[in-house]
């Protein structure tokens, strides 16, 4: 018995292809109610017991390496499939994916960035009260906490705020100098509507070294919303402030007066906020172990909801967190 499965075995071996007979001539005749695998099973009720284990086991193996074949050829095309295959018909699509709008313009913030020699840097997103406030000069109490009230997990953590909490830490673990940029989800308590929502994105930089300037913000700054928008782009910058950031500006770039939606965006000036910047607060060098007086060093950040409004004039942030692919596959 075992020399007569070897042999079916080795036969099927020796088919070179498909049997021209067709698949299913070839399932009939080996897997058939009359097939050759029956016949087999009828002779093994006969064999001695002892035999039993070993020839049942190459039964199983005969049965499945028959039923291998048979999905192998039936998974290519056999001769009779010719007249079945139409080349015309639609082929199956497979869904391609998209980049989200906020990492496209995540993306192209830190690439500009690195080609200066800043490096990236991560935290958590559930931060603690220092790293996220007192570090940063907001002393408990400190009215300008209310600016960005947030969602509390305990008494001392709460979801971040701004990604200036990943900069303390950075502060706080490198030695200067420092060139870093942080990108990351943050929360504020704030009404959702078409313009602000609780969650939202940011990219902070800072700059930590000897004898930086504010003139070397703004070179930085400049050198970057060229990149971003064009090299005729303009920027301006007005006093603003910021507990951690001593003198603090808020930064405008020039976008234009000439249709009814530049109007609208820039509220008639022409001019749009794009980011808050400064020179970092002495207090806040010597919260994270660096010498104020002989380090300098700005920072600043700013919202890619925003930056992604403008890119691809989107009318409402809440578009970004639906995940309705109407939307999401523009961006292929
Ligand atoms: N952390 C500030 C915010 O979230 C932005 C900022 C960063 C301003 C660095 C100045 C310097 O509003």
């Amino acid at each position: 018995m075992i020399s007569e499965i070897e042999d079916i075995k080795a036969e099927i071996q020796a088919m070179n292809g498909a049997p021209p007979e067709g698949v299913e001539a070839f399932r009939v005749k080996y897997l058939g109610r009359k097939g050759k695998m029956k016949q087999l099973y009828e002779g093994f009720k006969t064999i001695p017991n002892d035999e039993k284990r070993e020839v049942g086991r190459l039964l199983n193996e005969l049965k499945s390496f028959i039923e291998q074949r048979i999905a192998e050829w039936s998974s290519t095309e056999g001769p009779e499939d010719h007249d079945r295959r139409d080349l015309t018909r639609p082929g199956t699509t497979v869904g391609l994916g998209a980049t989200h709008p906020i990492s496209i313009v995540k993306n192209e913030v830190v690439d500009i960035f690195k080609r200066i020699g800043f490096v990236l840097s991560e935290g958590p997103e559930i931060e603690d009260d220092w790293h996220n406030f007192s570090a940063l000069n907001f002393p408990p109490e400190h009215p300008a906490r209310d600016m960005q009230d947030t969602f509390f997990v305990d008494e001392d953590h709460a979801l971040r705020t701004h990604t200036s909490s990943v900069q303390v830490r950075v502060m706080e673990s490198t030695p200067p100098p420092i060139r870093t940029i942080s990108p990351g989800r943050v929360f504020r308590n704030e009404a959702i509507s078409a313009r602000s929502h609780c969650i939202f994105h940011q990219i902070e930089g800072l700059y930590i070294d000897k004898g930086v300037s504010f003139a070397d913000l703004k070179q930085t700054l400049l050198y970057f919303a060229k990149e971003l928008l064009g090299e005729q782009t303009d920027i301006r910058l007005r006093p603003s402030y910021f507990p951690f950031t001593e003198p603090s500006a808020e930064v405008d770039v020039y976008w234009g007066l000439e249709t009814e939606t530049d109007y609208r965006i820039t509220k008639g000036t022409g001019w749009l906020e794009i980011l808050g910047c400064g020179m970092v607060d002495p207090n806040v060098l010597s919260n994270c172990n660096i010498d104020p007086e002989v380090y300098s060093g700005f920072a600043f950040g700013m919202g890619i909801e925003r930056l992604a409004m403008l890119k691809f004039q989107i009318p409402d942030i809440r578009m970004f967190f639906e995940n309705d692919l109407r939307f999401l596959t523009q961006f292929r």
